[in-house]
């Protein structure tokens, strides 16, 4: 059993002895469970707080990244797509759907996957991914391994609902389930939010965790033995992306690189994308609010934007590299809907935004690889994000991208 006079002198220390409040009230094993989960929580990432709107003083020097663009992916089509059908057959690739987030703009209580987003027929997110998945194994004839991340938010319901429909015609022996961490999540003046009386307000930690928590929950052993090389790491929201994509896969071989990230021509300078680049000679991405005029404005040698590509969140990780380079990820501090009770201990489910969650995210993995490969996909072909229930990325406009593309819903 935890020391209570422990917890409350870590709870002072830090500021937070509001999560005592109700401690009196709780039976003895509600007291066991939030004495240890205080115990157990990181408090140290509350000092970042501190320095939060302060820019880093580390300087960062941008330079252009050169993308791989259609023109030349077509021309050599042909070729990328036999080295990545021949990966794919020796069971070099593997593929991971980061699906811990809590999908808050979407507003669903349920994860983001189970969405239904048919129209004349129950389709859900998770379906589409499983079918452009399936597009790719059904015709190089080899099955290949998916992990799936989850959080303690959504990890139930996530693993009965691909069992209820039957993994959505996949072979589940080559799907593995696994959970994300959790960190604490404070309201704006910093203070850890409490769930219930005897439980902290925690969110998932942010998607750079995943190949941590992967590895912690055994499954590199799986990688190992299997002789994975490649893992392509997506998000649950797009449903029209491909999946272990043979011409990405063999581009991204070819040239050689340990990374390689699909990008598409930003629609507008101004448009809110992450956009590949170079940092202090790291391939890296650079926030659209990072972006400089005089970076907006820069040309290529063909009198192109020079930052012009923005991500899509659909990454080729070379494993043996990231095992080199696996390591800490700068923190960053996001706002978000924040559940949680208040004084006379009554749940709160807030409408916009009430405090800080703490996430590491992967597009910092990608400032650790020695080299990445920018792969232009056609947007209107590979990129339908479903962040919101109407409007830009949402429901709406993912529907009409998919009938486009021929999706029956
Ligand atoms: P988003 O940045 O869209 O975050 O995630 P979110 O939490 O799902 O949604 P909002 O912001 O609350 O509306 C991009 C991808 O990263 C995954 C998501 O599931 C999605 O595939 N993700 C995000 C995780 O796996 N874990 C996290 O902690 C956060």
């Amino acid at each position: 059993m935890v020391d209570f006079e422990k917890i409350k002198e870590k709870c002072e220390r830090y500021n937070q002895t509001q999560l005592l409040s109700y401690y009196n009230t709780l039976s003895e094993n509600e007291k066991n469970n939030l004495l240890q989960e205080i115990d157990e929580t990181d408090f140290s990432c509350l000092e970042n707080l501190k320095n939060k709107g302060t820019p880093s003083s580390a300087s960062k020097k941008y330079s252009p990244l050169k993308a791989m663009e259609l023109e030349e992916i077509q021309l050599n089509k042909g070729k990328f797509e036999k080295t990545g059908l021949d990966a794919i057959k020796e069971g070099k690739v593997a593929a991971v759907l980061l699906a811990g987030g809590m999908g808050t703009r979407l507003g669903s209580d349920n994860p983001k996957g189970m969405y239904d987003i048919g129209i004349t027929k129950p389709k859900y997110i998770f379906e589409c991914l499983i079918n452009n998945l399936m597009d790719v194994t059904n015709k190089a004839e080899k099955k290949i391994h998916l992990f799936v991340m989850t959080s303690d938010k959504n990890h139930e319901k996530t693993v009965a609902f691909f069992n209820e429909h039957n993994f959505f015609g996949y072979d589940r022996n080559f799907v593995h389930f696994f959970k994300q961490e959790m960190a604490a999540a404070t309201d704006y003046d910093g203070k850890i939010l409490l769930e219930q009386k005897g439980k902290l307000a925690t969110s998932p930690n942010g998607n750079g965790g995943w190949f941590s928590s992967l590895k912690k929950a055994g499954l590199l052993d799986l990688i190992h033995s299997e002789k994975i090389e490649w893992l392509n790491v997506f998000a649950v929201d797009n449903v029209l992306q491909k999946i272990a994509d043979p011409v990405f896969v063999g581009a991204t071989i070819e040239k050689k690189c340990t990374v390689g990230s699909k990008v598409v021509k930003k629609a507008f300078p101004d448009e809110k994308v992450g956009v590949m680049c170079l940092e202090n000679d790291h391939p890296s991405i650079v926030e659209y609010y990072e972006l400089t005029d005089e970076m907006k404005n820069a040309k290529d040698t063909n009198g192109n934007p020079a930052y012009n590509f923005g991500v899509i969140l659909n990454y080729l990780f070379n494993i043996s590299e990231l095992e080199k380079t696996a390591g800490s990820l700068p923190l960053h501090i996001v706002e978000k809907k924040i559940p949680h009770i208040d004084e006379s201990g009554c749940l709160i489910k807030p409408e916009k935004p009430n405090g800080y969650k703490f996430e590491t995210l992967i597009l910092d993995q990608i400032y650790k690889m020695t080299s990445c490969l920018p792969f232009e996909v056609v947007r209107e072909k590979e990129f339908a994000p479903i962040k919101n229930a109407t409007g830009v990325d949402s429901v709406e406009s993912a529907r009409e991208l998919l009938k486009k593309n021929g999706v029956e819903l």
